[in-house]
């Protein structure tokens, strides 16, 4: 959603701004192009190749502003720049895995084409998915369908692989989809999804530590803006949504004391959400990419000074 994007940051050309999610760069080049020599544009991502695939985006740009790409976690970044006393006008988070992620199966992303069962958005470090589905108990295994996944038949398919698994192991992104599939009662593998999508989702979310990572993002936020700075999520499944959707409501409205007594707590709001429910991709982004369906943009404006 470049446009809606650009036009929620609301940019000011001499402003500092984070793309904490900068994939292939189009978003980070789309705030650029609004910069000019006084502004800054710091990038990050998770994944060495985005950070290379951004890093030529802005490079031909040409840019009046400073930019960078740093290889980091979100929720590193955010400590990073606080610790550098970095304030922002303006940062955008656009969650989740890329479509060019997506579409490369040695990644291990896609339960339909065959590759690695890996998942990692950072190659580099910690537990790949193949590590998850064949170390973990039967029981974690139920969790984590259930609390990423939201997978009804969590259980039937957590017993079924690890049964599985003792005679033949997972390797491989098909026979994990094939092993769901077959896992599942009758009537759930004729669902028009594909029967091994929740799976995936709650295999990629725990690999990648995603809902600590956008916790860790959402707590930072206070500390990073400046007055009258737009933050704007994109979030991609409900579980997201919920947390970012939970974090503005409390920015917006801290104060907890109970409503029929004065307020003792001193809480200040943050700011205010412009866009109450949030923004959904329009036809004709849906019409260039079919992922933007489940995309929703949440914008909220800091203003230190009420
Ligand atoms: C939906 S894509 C972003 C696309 C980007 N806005 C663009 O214009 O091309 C999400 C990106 O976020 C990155 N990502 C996801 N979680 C991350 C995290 N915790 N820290 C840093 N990057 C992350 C992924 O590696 C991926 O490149």
């Amino acid at each position: 959603m470049p446009g809606e994007v650009l036009q929620a940051l609301n940019i000011r050309p001499a402003g500092v701004y984070a793309d904490f999610t900068a994939g292939g760069g189009s978003h980070s080049r789309a705030i650029l192009e609004q910069l000019d020599q006084n502004g800054r544009l710091i990038a990050g991502d998770r994944d060495q190749s985005a950070v290379q695939a951004a890093t030529t985006t802005l490079t031909s740009v040409g840019a009046q502003a400073a930019w960078e790409v740093r290889h980091r976690s979100f929720g590193d970044l955010a400590d990073e720049l606080v610790r550098e006393g970095i304030m922002l006008d303006g940062m955008l988070a656009d969650l989740g895995v890329s479509s060019h992620q997506l579409d490369t199966p040695e990644r291990g992303y896609s339960y339909k084409a065959d590759g690695p069962l890996d998942m990692r958005m950072d190659v580099a470090q910690g537990e790949t998915a193949s590590d998850i589905v064949n170390l973990r108990t039967a029981d974690e295994l139920t969790d984590i369908f259930r609390r990423y996944g939201e997978e009804r038949h969590a259980r039937r398919i957590a017993d079924y692989l690890v049964k599985r698994r003792n005679t033949r192991p997972f390797f491989r992104t098909l026979d994990l989809a094939d092993a769901v599939a077959t896992a599942m009662p009758a009537a759930a593998r004729r669902e028009a999804q594909h029967p091994a999508r929740r799976v995936f989702q709650a295999l990629r979310i725990e690999v990648n530590s995603e809902l600590a990572q956008l916790e860790h993002l959402l707590d930072r936020v206070p500390a990073l803006m400046r007055d009258r700075g737009r933050v704007l999520f994109i979030t991609f499944h409900s579980l997201e949504d919920r947390l970012v959707k939970r974090a503005m409501t409390v920015w917006q409205s801290p104060c907890d004391c109970p409503r029929h007594l004065p307020c003792t707590c001193g809480q200040k709001p943050l700011g205010k959400q412009l866009n109450r429910g949030g923004v959904t991709a329009g036809e004709t982004e849906l019409k260039q990419n079919r992922r933007s369906k489940s995309a929703r943009l949440r914008i909220f404006e800091i203003r230190k000074e009420q």
